[in-house]
């Protein structure tokens, strides 16, 4: 089948460097704020992914104009209040969660009824969390099922403030709600369970009238109307979602160091890096930078001989929202049982991964307990998988497919894995990297 892959042999070992691509959270926010902004905006290393293609589309279709080649991308941003809101427009956000939910918060003054669609995956999950908080502002929403999409929009020109509790500790209804905040009048407080916080570190940036209190458990941010963005030239640092991949692979793999350069550390993303030093690895960071409020580095990494189990604190759900299922195949050859929990929002991205993540593991011989937000894993260090895996039919989400292959280079077996074109949203280069790790 042309859009599977079949792997059949684990990993020989490696020593090299590699570059991952950019970061896609950061991606889509920059072409988001660049197209507020007044005058033409620059970046560097812009992740060239569907999911940032579609954003670049979206604020096409808003009257704002995008020249990109592969190393640069140029934005002509015409103010806050610059869109171009033609009757009838419909937005696709065909893969992107970040890219559908963010843009609502940038519409809620659109005087024509907006249509926001997205792909089979994006149109299961849920948009009644954005919806709901948005239309307090005054936007009026109308969803498919009350929660799905198809939805539209209809803004309003009398917007108004008002107090959000967001508990979920999702980044992308934080963010939408601070886009919206900056098209409202008076002042929105937001008192937010911790998650990425790339969207208040560019606000911070461009000086925007935000100010933000980090608690122990919640951040508290507070945003007023914004009257002007200032241009935003910026050089995207890697992705550590990307990343995670490749960290897991040499962690699992014999005899093997890798060097991954200038990825993004900020700490409200490397849940990775905690869970799995408390599970026996070890980091090494090297060229640490402040960039625009973000902090990047190289980070070194080398296979583990020992690994331990671990009970995870619900305290790094967040910060490792993206990288579980990699973290699972960890938790597969380490010593004891380890055990995630809280985890129910894991069955609200691209497909239902709590569920996936565990039947990977079935699949290559691993006991799980899985319940609707929770998983125990019962690892075992001397896993060998020795028979055939199919892994087909999960709702193409990029992060089974990767996933899956990790798992096959790391562990052994047959595996053919389907839909080889979900990578695609997220990390196009994933097969060439792996490949060139494979020479
Ligand atoms: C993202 C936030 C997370 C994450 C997604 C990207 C973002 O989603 O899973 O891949 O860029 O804001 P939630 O905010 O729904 O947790």
């Amino acid at each position: 089948m042309p859009n599977s892959i079949i792997l059949k042999k684990k990993i020989n070992p490696f020593n090299t460097k590699i570059t991952v691509a950019g970061d896609k959270s950061i991606s889509i926010r920059w072409i988001l704020f660049s197209s507020l902004a007044n005058g033409v905006s620059k970046a560097k290393n812009l992740l060239m992914s569907e999911d940032v293609l579609a954003t670049i589309k979206a604020i096409r279709k808003l009257g704002i104009k995008v020249y990109y080649t592969k190393s640069i991308c140029k934005i002509y941003g015409k103010g806050i209040n610059g869109y171009q809101y033609k009757k009838k427009i419909i937005i696709n956000a065909e893969n992107s969660g970040t890219l559908a939910r963010l843009v609502l918060g940038l519409l809620i003054n659109t005087p024509n009824i907006i249509k926001l669609t997205g792909d089979k995956s994006l149109s299961k999950r849920d948009f009644k969390r954005i919806s709901e908080p948005l239309s307090k502002f005054g936007a009026q929403f109308n969803l498919k099922n009350n929660k799905n999409l198809p939805l539209t929009i209809k803004g309003s020109s009398n917007l108004k403030s008002f107090r959000y509790l967001e508990k979920k500790g999702s980044a992308q209804c934080k963010s939408a709600v601070i886009f919206g905040a900056m098209r409202a009048d008076g002042k929105t407080i937001i008192k937010a369970k911790k998650s990425r916080n790339h969207t208040e570190l560019l606000c911070k940036h461009l000086n925007l009238p935000i100010k933000i209190k980090n608690n122990k458990n919640y951040d508290l941010i507070e945003v007023k109307k914004v009257k002007k963005i200032k241009t935003l030239n910026y050089e995207i640092p890697s992705d550590i979602s990307a990343s995670a991949f490749f960290i897991v692979l040499t962690v699992l793999s014999n005899n093997s160091k890798l060097i991954i350069k200038n990825v993004n550390i900020n700490p409200s993303r490397i849940g990775i890096i905690t869970i799995l030093k408390k599970m026996g690895v070890k980091f090494i960071f090297k060229n640490i930078k402040t960039y625009k409020g973000e902090k990047n580095s190289d980070i070194i990494i080398k296979s583990s001989k020992k690994l331990n189990s671990i009970n995870c604190s619900t305290k790094f759900n967040s910060s490792a929202i993206d990288e579980f299922l990699v973290i699972f195949l960890v938790a597969a050859k380490a010593k004891g049982i380890s055990y995630f929990k809280d985890l129910a929002e894991l069955n609200q991205k691209e497909s239902p991964r709590l569920k996936w993540g565990s039947k990977i593991l079935n699949k290559m011989g691993i006991k799980t307990i899985l319940t609707n937000s929770s998983i125990k894993i019962f690892g075992n260090p001397d896993l060998k998988v020795n028979k055939k895996i199919v892994i087909k039919e999960y709702l193409k989400d990029h992060r089974i497919f990767m996933t899956s292959a990790i798992a096959a280079l790391s562990f052994g077996g047959e595996w053919h894995i389907h839909d080889k074109d979900s990578i695609k949203t997220s990390f196009p280069s994933f097969l060439k990297i792996l490949n060139n790790l494979k020479k």
